[in-house]
């Protein structure tokens, strides 16, 4: 038998200094195998990071865990351990940027693919897309020599007025799991590890590097991580970034409920977790909070809190070597997974595959939410004289948001789309309309690099008549007036740093909207935005209405083939659209506790009821509801049958549905599950989105669609357990075509109590 004795004080002390002194030679059991076991391939990772490590130098070590460029750590060059190159994301891989400021590195070859943002990928409601999404990112990473993709960011949208909202996949935990590891997938099997960010509960921009947001467990762990942890548990992500704000009091790059009991802990990742840039704040904390990587602090590289007064505190003994070697180790597999070490194959970059990517997205993301008297789609064949009225028609959007920019090799604007799409058959009429304030840098540069801006003067004010008299007349010239308006990458809009002030559409567009629908009634209204606008003051004008998000690179022709009717519109909201801002949840009572926050705190008073959930609670009509957005067909659901396989933890729920496309013309239908428990349990939303299928179909056609679901998908997080639990009981499964038109329904009885735990 063995016994386990614990060593005194002293022996521990002694090992710790042998075990420093070791790494100090940088002792190598193996110093003298050729080739070494780190370099080769066929060996399993870990062995391969196990033997590494033991080959590295305590400096060497630490040398691995901070930044010493914005976007590197230094490797180790006398064992031909290259840099771990890191690049934003999330929607194409970002310019150079220079070692040790902010500045642009001046390259040539840094142009890269600008897919459509986050959100609008999420309208898309498309997974194989994602996972596509990810292949393009993924090919030009390679390309570029990145090994880490700052991607995808899964943050949940809590406030319509979130400056960020538009990198996000939407308001909902099921969409934006599912995309998330869509995307990771399409990222990794090109051998670029993704980052999923930010962890947690970054869901504003205001005060996001100081706020302590106070948020019940159960919203916690149903709402604002799911998505994280179906990257970890799915995806097999590898490596997370933290988040800005603070919860529990903690900030979120070193706390250790979230790093290291939820995510190393409970869900057992084992990949690395890096800081926000500028988010780490103490060395202790860090070092004991989980963080494995530290980047991008406001500091000399060597003077990083994982830099030198890190090495001093373990070569002194008060932090355990064993601690650092965790954190290294992570770093290490990141490395060795992404072949960093091996011969990665070489990517690709800007090939008309990646373009023609970034045109689909784009397309499918395109919502309709309004088409009065079937005015789109407009036929290049009639049409002969066009207005082009907006500033967004002509603003180039993908070189803007912070972050999240890229350098686009092209881009195609709305305006240009369309020109090229009628080319030679109708007369384009283009204006203005209105024109937003030149943007001043106010000299603050923030931890992205980000150079704060404000509006100038605005020495515009007198030219807004102008500008709206001259629309309105191109608008009387024209047989169809198309007004590309919404929001823009200015500071307090859809831009990192700042959010939103209000929900309405900012530069008098409510005047020129309702002036331009007044002069043709054949007016639509296109909105380039991330994130919902208020839409009384000119909605009941307009006939068509088109939610188009930032499309990236490809986003005019995307919009031509929609209104053109080369693509039927297939895009549905991933947020609900409130009619006003005190619709939605975050916004309800007006108080600062609830938004922004007071004190340092916000709270999440709301609870489990963010979104749909919210509208859905207290009978509140939304604008457009979550899942909404029309089509140029219609589309017939059948009855559903259910069937049921297993059961406790290995039950699996079947509701299959014929799905027709009952129209002349082919369209896809997003198919979505909605599950809502019967009676009971009051502290339910009245309903969520557990499944959901983008199905295809020619005119005429059917498909037999199939939506499962799992014991997960009936379950809540009960924290007294603390885990996941089934109570037994009837649920009503609804299908159909959005959160508010739902088709058909079959009951579903769960007979025993069930508990999965965590
Ligand atoms: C953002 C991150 C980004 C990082 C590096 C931060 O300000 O929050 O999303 O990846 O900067 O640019």
């Amino acid at each position: 038998m063995i016994r386990f004795v614990r060593p005194s004080a002293l022996v521990l002390r002694t090992v710790h200094v042998l075990a420093i002194a070791l790494c100090a030679v940088g002792l190598a059991a193996a110093a003298e195998e050729t080739p070494p076991r780190y370099l080769d391939s066929s060996r399993p990772i870990d062995e391969r990071v196990e033997d590494l490590l033991g080959r590295l130098t305590l400096d060497e070590k630490i040398a691995l865990v901070h930044a010493n460029t914005k976007f590197t750590n230094a490797g180790v060059p006398r064992l031909g351990i290259p840099p771990l190159r890191l690049s934003d994301g999330p929607h194409g891989v970002r310019e150079e940027i220079s070692a040790d400021s902010w500045k642009p590195a001046g390259r040539t070859d840094d142009f890269a693919t600008a897919l459509p943002v986050g959100a609008a990928l999420a309208a898309t409601w498309n997974v194989d897309l994602a996972r596509a999404y990810g292949g393009v990112i993924a090919a030009e990473a390679r390309q570029r020599g990145k090994h880490i993709m700052l991607a995808p960011g899964v943050n949940i949208v809590r406030t319509p007025l979130g400056g960020r909202n538009f990198e996000y996949f939407g308001e909902d935990p099921w969409l934006s799991s599912r995309l998330a590891v869509a995307t990771i997938r399409g990222l990794q099997a090109g051998d670029v590890a993704a980052c999923v960010k930010h962890f947690a509960l970054n869901n504003q921009e205001t005060s996001r590097s100081s706020v302590d947001v106070a948020v019940s467990e159960r919203a916690l762990r149903e709402l604002y991580l799911p998505a994280f942890e179906a990257a970890v548990r799915e995806a097999g992500v590898l490596s997370v970034m933290g988040a800005y704000n603070r919860y529990l009091g903690a900030y979120c790059c070193e706390n250790d409920r979230l790093l290291n009991q939820i995510l190393k802990g409970e869900w057992g990742f084992r990949g690395l977790v890096m800081s926000d840039w500028n988010g780490t704040h103490d060395t202790r904390a860090a070092f004991f909070g989980g963080l494995d990587l530290e980047m991008g602090t406001h500091k000399p590289f060597d003077e990083f809190y994982f830099a030198r007064p890190l090495r001093d505190s373990v070569q002194r003994g008060e932090f355990p070597l064993a601690v650092l070697d965790d954190k290294v180790r992570r770093n290490l597999r990141v490395l060795f997974a992404t072949r960093a070490l091996d011969d990665r194959p070489p990517g690709a970059m800007n090939t008309p595959e990646h373009q023609a990517v970034a045109r689909r997205v784009a397309a499918e993301a395109i919502i309709l939410l309004k088409n009065a008297a079937d005015l789109l789609p407009l036929d290049p064949e009639r049409v002969k004289a066009i207005a082009v009225i907006g500033d967004n028609a002509t603003r180039l959007q993908c070189h803007g948001g912070g972050s999240s920019e890229i350098k686009p090799l092209y881009e195609i604007t709305p305006l240009a789309g369309i020109l090229e799409r009628v080319a030679g058959r109708a007369t384009i009429i283009h204006a203005a309309g209105y024109r937003p304030p030149a943007q001043r840098r106010t000299g603050a540069v923030d931890a992205a690099g980000i150079a704060r801006t404000e509006n100038a003067a605005d020495a515009q004010k007198a030219a807004a008549a102008e500008l709206i008299e001259r629309a309105v007349a191109a608008a009387k010239a024209a047989d169809v007036a198309i007004v590309v308006g919404g929001l823009n990458h200015d500071h307090n809009q859809d831009a990192e740093g700042g959010d939103r002030t209000a929900l309405g559409l900012p530069y008098g567009q409510d005047e020129l909207i309702a002036r331009v629908a007044a002069a043709n009634p054949h007016t639509v209204v296109v909105l380039v935005a991330g994130s919902p606008v208020a839409m009384d003051p000119w909605l009941a004008q307009v006939p068509s209405v088109v939610q188009a998000w930032y499309g990236g690179m490809e986003a005019g022709r995307a919009l031509a083939d929609v209104l053109f009717g080369d693509v039927n519109p297939s895009g549905r909201l991933p947020v609900s659209f409130p009619r006003r801002l005190a619709d939605s949840p975050a916004h309800a009572s007006g108080a600062a506790r609830h938004y922004p926050g007071e004190k340092g705190q916000v709270h999440y008073d709301e609870d489990l009821l963010v979104g749909y959930r919210w509208f859905d609670a207290k009978g509140i009509e939304p604008l457009f509801p979550f899942g909404f957005g029309l089509s140029y067909t219609k589309f017939a659901y059948s009855p559903l049958r259910v069937t049921s396989t297993g059961r406790g933890a290995d039950l699996a729920v079947t509701v299959e549905c014929d799905v027709r496309n009952a129209g002349d013309r082919a369209g896809a239908e997003v198919v979505q599950l909605y599950l809502e428990r019967v009676g009971a349990d009051a502290t339910r939303p009245p309903q969520e989105l557990k499944a959901f299928a983008k199905v295809a179909l020619a005119a005429g056609e059917s498909k037999p669609v199939r939506l499962t679901l799992n014991a997960r998908s009936f379950a809540t997080y009960d924290p007294a357990l603390p885990g996941w639990r089934i109570e037994a009981g009837d649920f009503r499964l609804h299908v159909g075509s959005s959160s508010r038109d739902r088709r058909q329904t079959v009951d579903y009885r769960v007979p025993a109590a069930v508990v999965l735990g965590r």
